[in-house]
């Protein structure tokens, strides 16, 4: 039976664990040859694929990532981005001043600018093979209450870059998002500068249940229930979609 994605070739950003990590096994699934970039080096050394391991908000390791993917391939049709970091829904009166500038600065690099260095990296490669492009939105960049105030703010800029991209790279690049809602099982930290990167999300007390009772499907997400609309997007299928989002949320939208 032919996969969904044979013969693709694909780079993963922020590959190690959560939705990045169910992305690289649905692709591997449905017939990609993958490669990653992941900060974690111990959680590269658990993937099963050609990894670079090096910071994403720079431009040299996502430069690097594009090349081993190239080398390994011979070229690259797919680039997904899934790196991110959390802010614990703080609202600017609960944010220090004292901290402000630093928190704005690593949220923003790590949501915002890691997703961008990465489109830079990978256009000509992409460009050459006329390829795809999957950004990882979320709830918050929709709906209200589902992040603090940095970290809406900078899903509403990757919302943003999907719009701006898409309609930059047309026709060869296809720019499309992903927008999960909240998500079990994965890893995601809270921001290093306010003293929250020991803090995990999945974490937080009764979330299985606060997740499922909070939109009108009544499930609590994993990352493999989002990854099969990375591998649409990704997909010659989706070959008419493009500055469009998948709303993989339970339902967020018909909520009343
Ligand atoms: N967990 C949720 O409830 C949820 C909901 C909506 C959207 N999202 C978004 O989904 C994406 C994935 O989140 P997740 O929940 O799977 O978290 P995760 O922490 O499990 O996955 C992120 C991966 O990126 C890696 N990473 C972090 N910073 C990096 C950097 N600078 N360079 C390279 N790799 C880096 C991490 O080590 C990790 O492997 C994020 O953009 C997040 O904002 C998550």
């Amino acid at each position: 039976m032919s996969g969904w994605l044979d013969g693709r070739r694909a780079l993963v950003v922020g590959a190690g664990s959560g939705i990045g990590r169910a992305v690289v096994a649905a692709f591997t699934a449905e017939g990609a040859r993958v490669a990653a970039l992941e900060l974690d080096p111990v959680k590269a050394g658990e993937l099963d694929c050609p990894v670079v391991v090096g910071d994403a908000t720079t431009r040299a390791a996502n430069e690097e990532a594009v090349a081993a993917a190239v080398a390994a391939y011979g070229g690259l049709d797919v680039l997904v981005n899934c790196v991110g970091v959390f802010d614990f829904y703080q609202g600017v009166s609960e944010l220090d001043a004292d901290r402000l500038d630093e928190a704005f600065e690593e949220m923003f690099a790590v949501n915002v600018k890691s997703h961008l260095h990465s489109v830079k990296a990978a256009l000509p490669a992409l460009r050459d093979s006329r390829g795809s492009i999957v950004l990882t939105e979320s709830t918050s960049a929709y709906y209200p209450g589902r992040g603090g105030v940095l970290y809406v703010s900078s899903k509403y800029a990757v919302r943003g870059l999907v719009t701006a991209l898409a309609h930059e790279l047309a026709p060869e690049i296809r720019v499309n998002g992903v927008a999960p809602g909240g998500t079990l099982n994965t890893d995601l930290r809270g921001l290093g500068s306010l003293g929250l990167d020991g803090r995990r999300l999945n974490d937080t007390p009764g979330r299985a249940a606060e997740l499922a009772g909070r939109v009108p499907l009544r499930v609590a997400l994993s990352g493999a229930d989002h990854a099969w609309s990375y591998v649409f997007l990704a997909s010659t299928r989706s070959g008419g979609v493009t500055g469009g989002v998948v709303h993989t949320d339970g339902g967020m939208g018909v909520k009343g």
